[in-house]
């Protein structure tokens, strides 16, 4: 599946997370509704197209955070506390690093001394962050990490003593449930320590139409996005989905600030994966993936309910998106009770 980088044991550290493949989508397919997870939209094809979507004038989030890393470099730098002692810049679903490069860049400009190590689920995409960043920052030194997030956590935390800034960009927490989301958080501040840094991306409510148009892309990027999974799975799992008979479709809830994305079966079909068969109905819905958008107050409620304390926030020039920096402070879940 991936290049050079995973042929080469000194550098790349891989978990076994594709066991799970076969087991997740058949779950999520015997469920009802039926589901999907979004965390499996990025193999090659899918790496390729979300770069698609980034590219997107509708897709305003990549822009957000470009502002922040591009124009705000200095502030973001202070806050890490990037000139303080040796650490680990440990990036959570890294993707390209198309944003945290201007980042990389500044730290290794100003002589900040640490070790880059992008986690993502994509060897793919970490050979093209690591082809990138060699040939620009020659001297940076990178250790990547396939797999999923906390066992390639574990992993990092493993291998160092240092202290850990931890990346998690993009709005990626916004694909986790509420639920998803806290106990994502409490499993973070369980595996860190006090001086550790933690730097979440959250895209923002805002106005409605903004949110949809950009996972209802006219040119139908974001659906090809969607159906590429059914298209893996035929791929990967033996499966024979044909995406023609499925059509996609976003909602945007504003109250609860969930963006959904789901496929609708056009037709009553049958369908096979690895030998075994799944019945869609016309017009049954597969749930695909949630892109969670925030209020400021909801992003403090989630770090003081997960013992950890806001030290600081960056916007963008628009106030769409947030980057919010965190640290452990005193455990108020036993408070709230939970
Ligand atoms: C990569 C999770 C941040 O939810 O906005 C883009 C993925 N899905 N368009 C998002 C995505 C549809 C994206 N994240």
């Amino acid at each position: 599946m991936s290049l050079a980088l995973t042929e080469d044991p000194e550098t790349v550290f891989k978990s076994n997370h594709m066991n799970h493949f076969l087991e997740d989508v058949l779950t999520g397919l015997r469920s009802n509704p039926k589901h999907l997870s979004s965390k499996y939209f990025y193999d090659k094809t899918g790496d390729g197209l979300f770069q698609k979507i980034m590219a997107m004038p509708e897709y305003y989030l990549t822009r957000c955070e470009l502002d922040i890393f591009r124009n705000k470099t200095g502030d973001l730098a202070n806050l890490i506390n990037a000139y303080g002692s040796a650490f680990d810049l440990i990036e959570l679903g890294a993707g390209d690093a198309m944003k945290s490069a201007f980042l990389l860049r500044h730290l290794n400009e100003k002589g900040a001394d640490f070790t880059y190590m992008p986690i993502d689920i994509s060897g793919n995409i970490l050979s093209v962050l690591k082809e990138n960043l060699n040939k620009e920052l020659p001297q940076l030194d990178i250790i990547p990490l396939e797999g999923e997030y906390f066992e390639m956590l574990e992993k990092a935390s493993a291998m160092s003593s240092k202290r850990k800034v931890i990346l998690f960009l993009g709005g990626n927490i916004g694909n986790m449930s509420r639920q998803e989301a806290e106990d994502f958080c409490k499993q973070l501040y369980h595996l860190s320590d006090p001086q550790d840094i933690l730097l979440i991306g959250f895209d923002l409510k805002k106005n409605p139409h903004t949110v949809l148009n950009a996972y209802n892309d006219p040119g139908g990027v974001t659906a090809a996005f969607n159906l590429n999974l059914l298209s893996r799975i035929n791929r990967e799992l033996k499966g024979n989905f044909n995406p023609d008979y499925f059509q996609h479709y976003a909602t945007y809830d504003p109250v609860t600030g969930a963006c959904r994305s789901f496929l609708i079966s056009l037709v009553n079909q049958e369908v096979l994966i690895s030998g075994e068969r799944i019945i869609f109905e016309e017009n049954e819905i597969l749930d695909m993936e949630v892109s969670q958008k925030f209020s400021i107050d909801e992003i403090h409620h989630l770090a003081e309910h997960t013992g950890f304390k806001v030290t600081g926030e960056i916007t963008d020039s628009k106030n769409w998106f947030v980057d919010s920096i965190w640290k452990k402070g005193h455990l108020k879940t036993d408070v709230y009770g939970k």
